[in-house]
């Protein structure tokens, strides 16, 4: 939990630094993923992994580690704390550039950092009660599709959630609700699942896709569509997904119950396919 894999070297966590001009610090010039780790077993690492070199690709650094250089890190930081649950941390900057410049650089040594953090999975009791999230107006850039660190507008759209009494937020941009401030969205309308299509408004989700390919698997009919706001209040269940949280039901939007308030029993059973899924996994 304490070790940092800091460019090479596993170090101490307070001894793991970066110089101040380091351009991930200065300008979120930086990528990063996020990966759960269940029983000491690193959970869809190869599609993480793709993601992470879709992304370095996007804003054009240089992997610089291969896959089996990446696993074995991974596995290295898992095998820390094998009996909790844990996420891997993994962020690659452009580097350090000792002159401030909006220019990137050409070419500079990428910083990567990656490291462990606890989850918390999800309580029986906290997933009858659900969440309660408010719509808000997506103020986030035009390429959500970028895993970027330049998180602000998550920020302050779950501050401004907490001010108004609700756990996180779904961003509408043109009257289309997309995902929520760090998971992807699903709902269930008239028996259909329906999540928003993968483009340049939302993250590509890797719970979302595994998701999706269980519903296939269990002939749950599902569709990759706009979802607008008539859909969202007339959804039966809305659910929010990513890799730390998994699958999470939210019961009521903007003060308003979702279906009856309940997780409902789509979610039930994808929940339980996802645990088994897991389970699998290890
Ligand atoms: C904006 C956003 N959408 C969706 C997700 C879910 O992605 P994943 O399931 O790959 O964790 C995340 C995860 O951090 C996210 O930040």
């Amino acid at each position: 939990m304490s070790l940092v894999y800091l460019n090479g070297d596993y170090v101490e966590r307070s001894c793991a630094t970066v110089p101040v001009t380091d351009r991930g610090l200065l300008f979120a010039d930086s990528t990063y993923e996020v990966i759960p780790v269940y029983g000491g077993e690193v959970f869809s690492a190869k599609q993480h992994l793709q993601r992470l070199q879709r992304n370095l690709d996007a804003i054009h650094i240089p992997n610089p580690l291969t896959e089996s250089e990446w696993l074995s890190v991974f596995k290295h930081l898992a095998q820390q704390e094998p009996d909790s649950e844990q996420s891997i941390y993994v962020q690659i900057t452009r580097g350090d550039y000792p002159q401030r410049t909006h220019q990137p650089p050409q070419p500079i040594k990428p910083n990567v950092i990656v490291f462990t953090t606890e989850i918390n999975p999800m309580s029986p009791a906290m997933a009858e009660q659900g969440l309660h999230v408010m719509t808000l107006a997506d103020k986030r850039w035009h390429r959500c599709d970028i895993k970027s660190t330049n998180l602000l507008a998550n920020i302050l759209a779950l501050d401004e959630a907490k001010k108004y009494g609700a756990d996180d937020v779904i961003f509408i941009r043109d009257g289309i609700a997309k995902e929520g401030a760090s998971s992807n969205l699903l709902i269930v309308l008239q028996g259909l699942l329906i999540t928003p299509p993968n483009d340049e408004t939302v993250l590509p989700g890797i719970t979302r896709d595994l998701v999706l390919k269980l519903a296939e698997k269990n002939d749950q009919p599902y569709a990759e569509k706009n979802i607008c706001l008539d859909d969202l209040h007339q959804a039966s269940e809305i659910w929010l997904t990513s890799s730390t949280r998994e699958i999470v039901p939210v019961t009521r939007l903007d003060s308003q119950p979702v279906g009856d308030g309940k997780p409902g029993p789509y979610w039930r059973r994808m929940h339980q396919q996802y645990q088994t899924l897991k389970q699998g996994s290890h």
